[in-house]
């Protein structure tokens, strides 16, 4: 991945260092390392399983945030998104399949960019609306991605990527995934968390129910747009929340909902 230095991130660079200098404050530090299990599908039921058990997070203690994790860091330019491809939405439903190993293999930064955009990109500039629905339009998700490079959060409103943590953060995702070898197998894993106060100030009671609607809808246009690409997916849920939270450093007002493996299929 050769993601660039935007120029607005430059200058964002200049500001976020005096923050972050008066802040004195560091990025959250990385869990230790462990081994993925094999994904069997035995250790992918048994994963499921345990997913089950855990106590849910307590997402209301944190406070509203507009979450820029990762602002520390400058901007970096990411490919302009596709709006044309070769491959029919109903040829993409039709084909999306889970896959759990993959080749190694990396995406190029075009078919990164091209994977945020179709999860979070804005499609409608004059209002700034998303590639996914949202309710209210108030936008309550937020979307990592992986690499062997590092943890990038994507940034919708300039389509840019912000570095989060460089180095290679796979095995550890994967292990905070109950040792899901897709996660660690993937060349990109995917993350989606939500700020769910962003929903709950005008939906209230009915915010946590849109806001897992709306992952959802985003899920589903990145694992077809990965089938687009001639890529696969899995969607996985069994992980434990504070860990994966900690792993792609995201602030605590932001709860992980779903991680997304994407790579080319194996064989
Ligand atoms: C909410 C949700 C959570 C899931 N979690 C996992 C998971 O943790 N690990 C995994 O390997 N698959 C996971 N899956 C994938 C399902 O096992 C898979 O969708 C199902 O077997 C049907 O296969 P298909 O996706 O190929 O249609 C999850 C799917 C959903 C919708």
């Amino acid at each position: 991945m050769n993601f660039r230095r935007t120029a607005a991130g430059s200058l964002l660079a200049v500001a976020a260092l005096v923050v972050w200098q008066l802040a004195a404050a560091g990025p959250a530090g990385a869990l230790s390392a462990e081994e993925g299990a094999a994904g069997t599908g035995a250790a992918q039921a048994q994963a499921h399983g345990a997913q089950a058990g855990e106590a849910a997070e307590p997402y209301t203690q944190a406070p509203a945030s507009e979450s820029r994790a990762g602002s520390e860091s400058s901007l970096l330019s990411i490919p302009a998104p596709s709006t044309e491809g070769a491959v029919s939405v109903e040829k993409a439903i039709a084909e999306r399949r889970s896959v759990r190993r993959f080749a190694d293999e990396k995406l190029t930064d075009q078919q990164l960019a091209q994977l945020l955009w179709s999860a979070q990109g804005i499609t409608e500039e004059r209002r700034g609306f998303r590639a996914a629905p949202s309710a209210g339009a108030l936008y309550p998700l937020e979307l990592y991605v992986a690499t062997p490079e590092g943890v990038y959060k994507y940034a919708p409103g300039e389509h840019a990527v912000r570095p989060v943590k460089s180095g290679d953060f796979r095995r550890e995702l994967a292990a905070a995934a109950l040792g899901q070898s897709s996660v660690a197998q993937a060349p990109a894993s995917f993350v989606i968390t939500a700020v769910y106060e962003r929903t709950a100030g005008k939906y209230g009671d009915r915010a946590e129910r849109y806001v897992h609607i709306e992952v959802g809808c985003a899920a589903e246009n990145l694992m077809l747009q990965a089938v687009a690409l001639d890529l696969a997916s899995v969607p996985v849920g069994a992980f434990r929340d504070a860990e994966v939270r900690g792993v792609i450093g995201a602030p605590a007002a932001e709860a992980p909902l779903l991680i997304i493996p994407v790579g080319k299929p194996a064989g």
